[in-house]
């Protein structure tokens, strides 16, 4: 079935804007030695399970100290490392350190440690939250031990920091504390180079433009050491408008008074907007930001693991909703959709491994045919098991699919650890090629 061309041009667009670039398909890697066939390079090929390991997956002989490099050739803010591992062989990528860093001393395995894989690891693919953490190589190493190291696949993802691509403008300027030092990347420095900082008049405030529209979660600020109650107790607010110079916007959060220490982490769930506000309303006072970084939100499937009801073959995994990949570039669905057999009541089931406060689900049909393997299913969230999570209460039932191959579902203030999408009372065989979810940690 043929699409008009601008929609195609449409799906990639969003396919680019919702899903963050895996970093690790385009280095090159290394390890301490090659068993067989699973050469190094498996474990960056995309793919994280296939009927074949060897074609896969990468491991080391049995030998001490194995380890597996990525060099990623250029420097990144690194958040997150997925490692894939053997159903087989688990115990070959258990206790290894994630290292990430610049240095080759030690083969690369001196670098600071991100995470450590359980021990044993139980779970095929896991999320490693490195906060961010700078690096051009991310190394995976078994320290003190005699083991083989197999790695089906590792993932890497980036943080951007928004504020780079904005500009900004603030209420006054003082002196040469110039509004643009808030967001030069440097939060430490030189007195008076590297802060933005207005003169001392009644509610001062900084604006950062975005230029664009995105949703936002986090705001970090940083203060100046000598100067640290020039920025507490003041509103940071996101939105659209310019009424009020931005200043009446909606409030993500209002910085702590007094700050525990320079720098600060915002969390304002998600917030839409292009400008962001800083001000220090209804006080007389100078305003002085040594760096304000914005966030966007992310997509928490990325955090989870996925199982359905049965699968078409081999190929189609549940995984493949999770994948970050909505449509092609392979021309066969089945190597980035899901699917089930042909049965009654299908199901797919998102384990998010955690309880968030989820506002919203993205769903993404098969671009090529078929959007009736799609269409009709109910979106459930909960955190229950019963039926196999598909008693949950329904947010929503896809639809639109015949209009539109990705569709965004509104589930405000749903709570839940499991995120399913089910056919209830039909017999048919289900697909869906990308589930994105987003939301808040419910702590
Ligand atoms: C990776 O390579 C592709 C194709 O050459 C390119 O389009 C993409 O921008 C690269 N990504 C990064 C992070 O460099
Ligand atoms: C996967 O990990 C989660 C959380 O870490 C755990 O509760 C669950 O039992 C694991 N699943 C399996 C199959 O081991
Ligand atoms: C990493 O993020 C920091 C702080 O936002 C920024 O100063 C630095 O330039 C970034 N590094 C890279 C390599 O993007
Ligand atoms: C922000 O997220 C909402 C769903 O929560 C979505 O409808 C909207 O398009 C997103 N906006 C941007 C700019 O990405
Ligand atoms: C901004 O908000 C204040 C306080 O709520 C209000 O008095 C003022 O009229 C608003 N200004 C604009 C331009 O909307
Ligand atoms: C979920 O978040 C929304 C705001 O995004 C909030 O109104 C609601 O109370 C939250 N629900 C729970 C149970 O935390
Ligand atoms: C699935 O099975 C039903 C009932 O047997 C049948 O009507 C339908 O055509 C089948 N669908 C596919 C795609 O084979």
């Amino acid at each position: 079935m043929k699409r008009p061309a601008c929609k195609c041009l449409l799906v990639h667009l969003l396919v680019l804007l919702s899903n963050p670039e895996n970093l690790a398909l385009n280095g090159s890697v290394t390890q301490s030695s090659t068993y067989s066939t699973w050469e190094a390079s498996n474990a960056i090929d995309g793919v994280r399970y296939g009927p074949d390991a060897s074609t896969y997956c990468s491991s080391t002989s049995s030998e001490s100290d194995p380890w597996w490099r990525l060099d990623l050739l250029d420097v990144y803010n690194i958040s997150t490392v997925i490692i894939t591992a053997h159903d087989d062989y688990m115990a070959e990528t258990s206790g290894a350190e994630i290292r990430i860093g610049n240095s080759l001393d030690n083969n690369g395995n001196n670098n600071p440690i991100c995470a450590v894989t359980p021990d044993p690891v139980t779970n095929n693919t896991v999320s490693y939250s490195c906060g961010v953490m700078v690096g051009r190589y991310v190394n995976v190493v078994m320290t003190g031990r005699t083991s083989y190291l197999t790695l089906c696949e590792v993932e890497i993802y980036g943080t951007e920091n928004l504020a780079f691509r904005g500009t900004a403008t603030q209420s006054s300027t003082y002196y040469n504390w110039e509004v643009q030092h808030a967001i030069d990347g440097v939060r430490y420095g030189d007195v008076s180079t590297y802060c933005a900082g207005t003169e001392s008049e009644s509610n001062p405030w900084w604006r950062l433009d975005l230029l664009d529209v995105y949703n936002i979660s986090t705001v970090i600020i940083t203060a100046h050491d000598d100067y640290m109650g020039e920025i507490n107790g003041a509103e940071i607010r996101i939105g659209n408008s310019l009424d009020n110079n931005g200043n009446n916007n909606s409030i993500c959060a209002v910085t702590p008074d007094p700050l525990p220490g320079n720098t600060v982490s915002l969390s304002c769930g998600v917030m839409e907007g292009r400008y962001v506000n800083v001000i220090l309303s209804g006080r007389t006072s100078y305003l002085t930001l040594c760096e304000l970084e914005v966030y966007g939100s992310e997509n928490l499937g990325f955090k989870g693991t996925a199982t359905q009801s049965s699968a078409y073959s081999l190929t189609w995994t549940a995984l493949h909703a999770i994948d970050g990949v909505s449509n092609g570039p392979d021309p066969d669905p089945g190597t980035y959709c899901s699917s089930t057999a042909n049965e009654s009541d299908p199901w797919w089931s998102l384990n998010l491994l955690d309880v968030y406060n989820i506002s919203t689900v993205i769903i993404t049909a098969r671009p090529d045919c078929c959007v009736d393997q799609t269409n009709g299913a109910e979106i459930r969230i909960g955190n229950s098991l019963e039926n196999n999570g598909n008693n949950n209460p329904i947010c929503a039932v896809t639809s639109d699919h015949l209009t539109d191959n990705t569709v965004t579902y509104s589930c405000h203030g749903m709570v839940g650890r499991y995120v399913n999408v089910v056919m209830t009372g039909r017999t048919s065989v289900f697909s869906l090629c990308e589930v994105e979810v987003y939301g808040t940690g419910n702590s």
